[in-house]
């Protein structure tokens, strides 16, 4: 990883990285990349239908090929599916290629933010709630040892989650330049 690499975002479903990082890369004009949306392109179908049709497996390899591309990509902000992390591999390409995110929020604030949500096939069913508690009991550690940097986006709105994210990328940048110099 060199200056000028991508920021990735990562966090569980519903934690607001699309929608952070689309105002992120207008501030920093630099480009933006949702995975799911550029799989859907690509598939030519919604995430649920590559699930239902094709498998878990099938998202899941797709997922894997665009983090090795994205690991060459420069000046990027790349908002990646709540489950990229779950292969070691994603999680080698994307800290290859930029600065690890982690928008951490908390299970009562997610299943508020996709109380009106069907897009979501892992979370299809009815103790919503309880699910996202038992998937981000699994996930919240990969989440923690991936991340540069850590940001609980569960109080923060969005300008302020924005400036946060602005300030501490500065702060693990100069501390990462001062590093490189010793
Ligand atoms: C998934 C998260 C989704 C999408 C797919 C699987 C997951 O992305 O990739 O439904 O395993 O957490 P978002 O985090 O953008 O919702």
């Amino acid at each position: 990883m060199n200056s000028k690499s991508n920021i990735v975002l990562i966090g569980f479903m519903g934690s607001g990285k699309t929608s952070i990082g689309k105002r992120l890369s207008v501030r920093m004009k630099w480009e933006f990349i949702d995975m799911d949306d550029f799989i859907e392109k690509r598939e030519g179908m919604s995430v649920t239908e590559i699930f239902e049709k094709k498998g878990e497996p099938y998202f899941r390899n797709i997922e894997n090929e665009l983090c090795e591309r994205f690991s060459e990509a420069k000046c990027k902000i790349i908002a990646t599916g709540g489950g990229v992390i779950k292969s070691e591999d994603n999680v080698k390409y994307l800290k290859q290629g930029g600065v690890i995110i982690y928008l951490k929020s908390k299970p009562e604030t997610i299943a508020h933010n996709l109380r009106n949500d069907n897009t979501r096939p892992l979370l299809m069913c009815n103790d919503k709630l309880g699910r996202i508690r038992e998937l981000l009991a699994q996930r919240e550690p990969v989440y923690n040892r991936c991340a540069d940097i850590t940001i609980d986006v569960s109080q923060l709105n969005m300008e302020d989650t924005l400036n946060k994210i602005a300030e501490e990328y500065v702060k693990y940048e100069n501390k990462r330049n001062k590093r490189t110099k010793h």
